[in-house]
């Protein structure tokens, strides 16, 4: 059997993410789990923000076209995303809202249905952007996919790794690594 593909990315560009970081921690667990893992970096899909003039003019951004290709091409995701006033990040609400719009060609939103993903999140903060886990969940089922139980949000995430990127705690290792497993196991 041919090993489960999952494309894993962060909801942050900024240089230095803690959710970058995460998202790097999550990748090295799928290696290990087996998975044919990718980990991408949505700086190199930019997109304009969303407006209908701007697509019914110059249709979907070939950035996009190409990501919704990759996409479609998985089986699931493994999304980590910081919180931004509780809520999922303008570069994620921006990067989904264009990937569920379908060319003329197109059955459904091919970059979603049917696929897994996995929700984790770091913050700076004492609660590790849990907020964001369950608004960012009915995106995603929204979109079509099924998202796994539970999630991992990290709290402390400026001193949660250290300078190789590599999480301190082994609780921290640990909630990665069962979250990975879990979507794994859906797939
Ligand atoms: C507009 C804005 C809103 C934010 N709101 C929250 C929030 O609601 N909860 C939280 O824990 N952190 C919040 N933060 C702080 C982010 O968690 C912090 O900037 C974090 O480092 C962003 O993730 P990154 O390091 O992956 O870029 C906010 C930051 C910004 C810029």
């Amino acid at each position: 059997m041919s090993a489960k593909k999952i494309l894993i990315f962060s909801g942050s560009i900024r240089n230095d993410s803690v959710n970058t970081k995460l998202a790097v921690a999550a990748h090295a667990a799928a290696l290990q789990a087996g998975a044919d893992a990718t980990l991408i970096d949505l700086a190199e899909y930019p997109a304009n923000i969303y407006n209908g003039d701007d697509e019914a003019s110059n249709g979907i951004p070939k950035t996009m076209q190409r990501l919704k290709k990759l996409m479609s091409q998985h089986d699931g995701f493994v999304v980590v995303t910081p919180e931004y006033n509780g809520h999922v990040t303008p570069l994620l609400v921006n990067t989904f809202s264009w990937l569920s719009r379908k060319e003329e060609d197109e059955q459904g939103m091919i970059a979603f249905a049917g696929k897994k993903a996995a929700i984790m999140a770091a913050s700076p903060g004492k609660l590790g952007g849990v907020r964001v886990i369950p608004r960012l969940r009915e995106m995603l089922c929204e979109l079509g996919v099924m998202v796994v139980p539970g999630s991992v949000a990290l709290p402390q995430a400026m001193q949660a790794f250290d300078d190789e990127g590599n999480l301190h705690e082994a609780s921290s290792v640990s909630a990665v690594k069962g979250q990975v497993e879990r979507l794994l196991q859906s797939i």
